[in-house]
Order: C-alpha cells, then structure tokens, then sequence
C-alpha cells in the first residue's frame, strides 16, 4: 500500500535524522505521554499520533490547513483524484506523516468487499467473495450465520489492505420498486437492527470498520441526492431510524454513513438533529460519521452537524472549510471535535497499526460461506404436493435464460468482482441431476447468439470496471411446442428459472419483465406446466430476483416456488443443496409479497411529487410499513411477512408469558417448538405483539423478538426463550418525546409468520409508563396527512 510505502519511507527519514520511535516498544515500555524521542521542529515537541492519550496533543499540533484537509476524503479515483493502490477502494482519509497519521482505505459492500481484480502491470488477480444479498442474508432470521457472513468480509477486507467497510446498509423497504432494497435487510427495524449489529460485530471482529448506511430515511433512488423526505417524528424513531439505534448501541460500528437524501427539508448530512443530537446524545454513539460520495451541499454546515469527515472530498471542500474557519463562520473546536472523532477510530485500523496484509484472504473457506448463508436465506414460497425435494437421480429440464445467466447480486456500489458465479444449470448437474442437454444447449446457443448481437453485448460498466459489468437482459427464449413437449415427456420436473436486476441510482418499475412478468414468461410459465401436468408431472420456479415481483397472477399453476434471491456466487450450489433436501429450507420473508403493487401503503407516494421530477415524498403511510399495514388494515398480500414453508412441519405451543402476567420492567415468554412432520428442519419462531391503543394507535402486531431453533430431528422438541424488556415493548409519544409503554393489555402472538398465529398470551400494564425522553427533533415543518386506524 501507498500508505504502507509511506509509512516506511518515514521511519527511515527518522533513522537517518537520529531517531529511533518504534511505536510497538512505545506501546510497550509505558512511555510517557510525551515521547521524549519525537520529532522537534526547532524547540517544540511535535506529538506523534501513538494511542488516544495522543489525540488531544496530535490535534493542537495540526495547523489549520491540516485541520481542514484531514475532514475531507482525499478523493475517488477516475472522478477526482486519487489513483489508489488497492485499485477499486472507492475513497480514503488524507495522512499526515509529519504527526504519524495514516491514510485509510475504503472500500464497499454490502454483499463482499468492492475492489477491482485487476491492477495495472501484475499478473494477481483480487477477486473477492459475492456473498448473498443483504434482502436473502436477512431472510436466514439467524444473527449466527449473518455474523459468520461479517467475519468472512471483515477477513477480506483487512486482507486486501483495507481498513473502513462501507457496510452494512440497513434502511427500510418502503416500498418494493426502491432499486436498492437488495442492499438492505427488511421492511421491519427489529430484523434490520438485529442482523445488521451481527453482520458489524462479525466484521469489526477482525480489527477493521464498520460503516452503516445511508443514515437515515433513504428510502428510494430516483432523485436520491435531493429528494426530500416528509416523515412525522413517530414514524422516524419507531421504522426509520429503529435498526440504526439497535446497531449503534449492540455493535458499535466504528463509522456511519449520512445519507444523500434531506429529511423534513435538511440534508441529513448538515442536520445536527440527526448526527448530533439522535446519534450521538440520545444514543451515545462514539464513531464517526461520514457522508455519502458527493453528498448534501455546504461542507461548513455539514461540519457543524458533526458530519465529521466529508466523502470523498475535494480540495474545495477544504478550502471552503479554512475560508469559513477564518472568516469565522465556523468555530475551529467543531472541527476540532469532528477530528478527534476520526482519529479516535485511526487509532484501531490495520493501517495504523502497520499490519501487512497478505492480499490472499481464503476464498475456498469464503465461497462455503457464502453457500451456506444463501441456502439458509432461501424461502419455499409454494410446495404442492411435496413437489420439492426432488432425489438427484431424477430428470430435470431447466426453462429460462437465468438458469445459465444466473444473477448473483445487483448493480452499483453493490456489485462483487467474484471469481465465478455458480449457474442454476451448472449446481444443479453438479449436484448430479440429469439436465436435458438438448433443451440446455439450445439455450446456451441462443444466449450466446444474442449476446454477439449490439443491444445485448455485455459493456464495461459505465461508472468503471470497478463496478463489474453492464449486463443488457434479453428477452427469454422463445420456446417450440416440441421442446416442451419432448422435455416434459423426458424429465421427471420441469424447473422454470425467472430472474430480475436492479441497483443503485434508479428505481425498479411496475412493467412487463421488471415488477410483472413478461409475456414472454407468463407463456413459458403457462406452456410448460400444461404440458407437464398433461403428462402427470411437476413444475416448480424458481426466483432469482432481488426484490418483490408480482406473483399473484401466476402462482396457482406452478406447483413449487423457491425464492433463492440473488445468492451470492454460490448460487447454483445453494440452489441445488435447497432443491435436492441436503438444506431443508428455513427462510422466511422480511418484505411482503403484495397481491397487487397499489396494495402497498406507499404506492400513491413513491417516488415523490411532482411525478415528473420528484423534489419531495411524503410518507404519508406513517407507522404503518409493510405488514405493519397489512396486519392492521386487513388487506391480503400474495405471501405475508415472516412467511415460509419447510420440507418438515412444525408445531409451536404453550406460549406463557411470566407469572402473574403482568409487566414489570421485563417480560419472560416461553414457547416450545417441535418437528412433526419426517425431515429434520429448523423454525423461524416470531413473537408478535398486538399493543392496546391509548393515547398512541398501534399496528395490529408488531414483531418484537424471534429465534430460528437448532436443526429438529423429526419428533424433536426444543423450548425457546424471550426475553423483552420496557423499550422493546414501547411506542414513540411525540407530544412526550418519548418511548411510552401505555397501559392495558397487551397480547403475545407466537407464530410461523405475520397472519400464521400458533398460540398467544396476554400480559397486563398496569399503569402508562415513560420508558425513555429523547430529544424532540426532527419534527416536520409542514402538515400532512397521516395514515390512521380513525
Ligand atoms: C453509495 C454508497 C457507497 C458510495 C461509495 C454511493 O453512491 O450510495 O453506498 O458506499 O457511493 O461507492
């Protein structure tokens, strides 16, 4: 690394110049606070950056030049400056030798760490792991295995030589079209907070950073830089900003990530509201906060907000900072204070440390992974007749083009340069099926044929090799009446493989071959399981998608569906491990299947007004996100959150809650689970509460805490435990500013989904409680109309 080469060059200058600093004995011997070794210019001791006893000493040292180049990135390279020797870090902080502060790398995720493979005149190759998307990691409902998922990129990213993770991302699907919704986790905080803290403590695990993002309310793409989110307080504390505090507080990322979007009219990276007062007084954080690339408008207001570190900066930037300090318009402790928020974390990093990575993390160890945590994100949406699994001695024929251009994440920042991503076609004939090779070679003919064709050529990525390729779709093959017919006569199951793309910068549509299917797939789908069906036979799909599509329409003539997600690059494998029952699927939905997309509650305000150029969105749906609308206002979806089947089934009984069912600061459920039906599985246990209205309405239920159990043989018991605290239970009073439990009765619903109930208990609160004051911020400055119950 530059840095690295930096750092060398600078130890032997000090050599040379009589010193001998070695900051490993320093650390070592106690030295005293003021290394008597340091550098000197003329008389004055120049501190050296040596722990966080330094910090003070380093920042009284820095001019002011230093002060406002060290709060601004040093750039992205290709867009501004900084040709960075781990090619496709996508920004870094600016060093200061002479005080012994190193450059950090960044470099992004969520789903495996961003770094180009290849580097200008070396033979080595930097692939990185492409592991399941946020959407399919979040759908295991197993912290334990987004943890292992954390570990693994943590691994990478330290052995490539970076040091800040700009991951996890965990806003909010609001709405099924955002293009980023593979990014993040859930329509609901709880599971957003959860796996997202699991995924921090894995990486950070390894001694680099975290950064979660885009804090907070960014919700959609189009017009992402400008648009301005219109959302009341309640709405903010309980959905949006929910699962940023739960990971704050339970894995304490050493960075987070302003996001592009302005809330309630301010740029969420110059409102001190949000970065000061929410992050960092109501919740304690203690990292440092950064902007997203070339985000919000005025870096003085943005420092002031304690945005302390601008992304990825530009010598304007801090030129505009030094004018603004000198003109004094900005008091230099703020920047003072954003400083000492960096370097508190500079301190920790691999780069500081001097730690020479290997560039060779274990990509075979990764790769298992990764294929572990996509079959365990993988959720039977359909099962007739047991259709699924199928024993690997039987005849498959494999229909659509995704079965060969299998789609192991989306677009954008988001991409993974990985070695190879694992086909549907070549995981299943791995896993020893017998593929029709005729059907299977007329489609490889074709894909091939059309990708020579102009349209459909696959381009270098506009924004750079970096991020991977620009892969047009084409349309599905047509199919001849006699390639389905002697398929069907062929074959045991009939698999129809149907996939969908999307990323960053723009939202996805309800049209034909995006939200809905293509006519072209709606005849497959219904070509197919007529002749299969004539023949006796099963038909099952399976969906590489990164998000909701339509499946209303279609789903009664399928017999199986298997939502695989976007896999990671060990799609095939995990497919095939589901398909074949070496995984006995255990996913389940953290993002509603609506019947119809004006289903959704944020239908009529997505993406914004005006609908040409939308400037503002009003979340005008307030609290009532995802199932959270379902549940209270009766509206059926296609597949409802939490849904999803297992090979086995399971029976959850005897919910109790504590003695004497009453709250008295904690609340203790219990509920056992057992395996009746003949293959060994494992349960995702969701403990729904349905709170009384009282002052405050409430959704109908509200997912409060869950557990997946250990795989259960058939017959197996297991009992499992909850343990729910005030602020677990609590709602957002506004008038208060704060977490209230208001009394009455509240009830438990223990099940297998949002609407698939098992058992419930009822618990008393005897009197409204104030759980926690928090600072009234953040408020709406305009009125608008909120969904209510009334
Ligand atoms: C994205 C961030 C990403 C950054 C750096 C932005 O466009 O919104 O998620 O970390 O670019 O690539």
């Amino acid at each position: 690394m530059l840095s690295k080469l930096l750092a060398i060059t600078f130890s032997s200058s000090l050599l040379l110049s009589g010193f001998t600093f070695d900051m490993a004995s320093a650390k070592t011997q106690n030295l005293p606070r003021v290394h008597k070794n340091q550098t000197s210019i003329g008389q004055t001791e120049v501190p050296y950056l040596s722990d966080s006893a330094s910090i003070d000493r380093v920042i009284r040292a820095m001019t002011l030049e230093e002060k406002a180049k060290f709060v601004v990135g040093v750039g992205m390279p290709g867009i501004t400056r900084a040709p960075f020797e781990i090619t496709g870090a996508v920004g870094g902080t600016y060093g200061i030798p002479r005080l012994g502060i190193p450059e950090l790398r960044m470099a992004d995720g969520p789903a495996g760490l961003r770094i180009r493979p290849t580097r200008p005149g070396q033979t080595q190759i930097y692939y990185a792991t492409a592991f399941p998307i946020a959407t399919s990691l979040a759908s295991t409902w197993d912290t334990a295995v987004a943890k292992v998922v954390g570990e693994a990129q943590g691994n990478e990213v330290k052995e490539y030589g970076i040091d800040m993770f700009l991951a996890p991302a965990l806003n909010i699907h609001r709405n099924p079209l955002s293009g980023r919704n593979f990014e993040y986790y859930s329509e609901d905080p709880l599971i957003s907070g959860k796996i997202a803290a699991s995924v921090v403590n894995g990486i950070q695990s390894n001694g680099v950073g975290a950064t979660i993002k885009h804090f907070a309310a960014n919700n959609q793409e189009t017009n992402r830089m400008i648009i301005d989110t219109i959302v009341s307080q309640r709405a903010l504390r309980e959905i949006y900003l929910k699962g940023f505090e739960m990971a704050v507080k339970e894995s304490h990322p050493w960075a987070v990530m302003s996001s592009y979007n302005k809330i309630n009219g301010t740029y969420t990276s110059e409102s001190a509201d949000l970065l000061t007062t929410v992050l960092r007084k109501d919740w304690g954080y203690k990292g440092f906060v950064m902007t997203d690339w070339f985000a919000g408008k005025d870096p003085v207001e943005q420092m002031k907000a304690g945005n302390d570190l601008i992304m990825p900066g530009s010598p304007k930037n801090s030129n505009l900072i030094k004018l603004a300090v000198e003109g004094g318009r900005l008091d230099e402790k703020i920047l003072d204070r954003n400083i000492k928020n960096i370097l508190r974390i500079v301190i920790q990093t691999p780069e500081f440390k001097k730690y020479q990575n290997s560039d060779q993390p274990d990509l075979k160890a990764h790769a298992m992974v990764a294929r572990k945590a996509a079959a365990e994100g993988m959720i039977l949406l359909k099962n007739k007749e047991r259709a699924l699994p199928i024993n690997k001695n039987k005849k498959i024929a494999l229909f659509g083009n995704t079965q060969i251009e299998t789609i192991k994440g989306g677009t954008g920042s988001g991409d993974v340069n990985a070695a190879y991503t694992v086909s549907i076609a070549e995981g299943l004939k791995e896993a020893g099926y017998q593929i029709n090779q005729e059907l299977l070679s007329k489609y490889k003919t074709y894909i091939d044929s059309m990708r020579r064709q102009e349209p459909y050529k696959i381009k270098p990525h506009p924004w750079g090799e970096d991020f991977g390729k620009l892969v047009p779709v084409i349309p599905e093959k047509p199919l001849q009446e006699n390639e389905i017919t002697s398929a069907s006569k062929e074959t045991d199951l009939g698999i129809i493989v149907i996939g969908r793309n999307s990323g960053e910068a723009e939202d996805r549509k309800v049209v034909k071959g995006d939200y809905l299917l293509s006519d072209a797939e709606q005849d497959m789908i219904s070509r197919v399981t007529t002749e299969y069906h004539n023949q006796g036979k099963k038909v099952a799909v399976i969906l590489n998608i990164g998000g909701p599509i339509e499946v209303a329409s279609w789903r009664n003539q399928v017999d199986s569906i298997l939502l695989a997600w976007q896999p990671g690059q060990e799609a095939g494998n995990a497919v095939a491990d589901v398909v074949s029952g070496k995984v006995n699927p255990s996913g389940k939905l953290t993002t509603t299947f609506p019947v119809k997309y004006s289903d959704v509650p944020s239908a009529a305000n997505f993406p914004g007004t005006p609908a040409a150029n939308p400037a503002k969105v009003i979340y005008q749906e307030d609290i009532y996100v995802g199932y959270r609308y379902f549940t209270t206002f009766g509206v059926k979806p296609a597949y409802e959150f939490g849904y999803g089947l297992s090979y086995t089934d399971f029976d959850i009984r005897d919910v109790k809650v504590n003695k004497g069912k009453k709250f008295k600061g904690k609340l203790t459920i219990s509920t056992m689970v057992e395996n009746t039906g003949s293959f060994p599985g494992r349960e995702v246990v969701q403990v729904y509460v349905s709170a009384p209205d009282g002052k405050l309405e409430k959704p109908a239920v509200e997912l409060r805490a869950f557990a997946k159990t250990k795989v259960l043989k058939p017959n197996q018991r297991q009992l499992l435990h909850f343990n729910l605290k005030a602020k677990d239970l609590a709602s957002f009073d506004e008038e208060k500013s704060a977490w209230v439990l208001e009394k009455g009765i509240y009830t438990v619903k223990v099940g297998a989904s949002s609407e698939n109930i098992k058992g419930s208990a009822t618990f008393t609160v005897d009197h409204d409680m104030i759980v926690q004051k928090v600072s009234d911020v953040l408020k709406s400055k305009v009125g608008f109309k909120r969904l209510t119950k009334q």
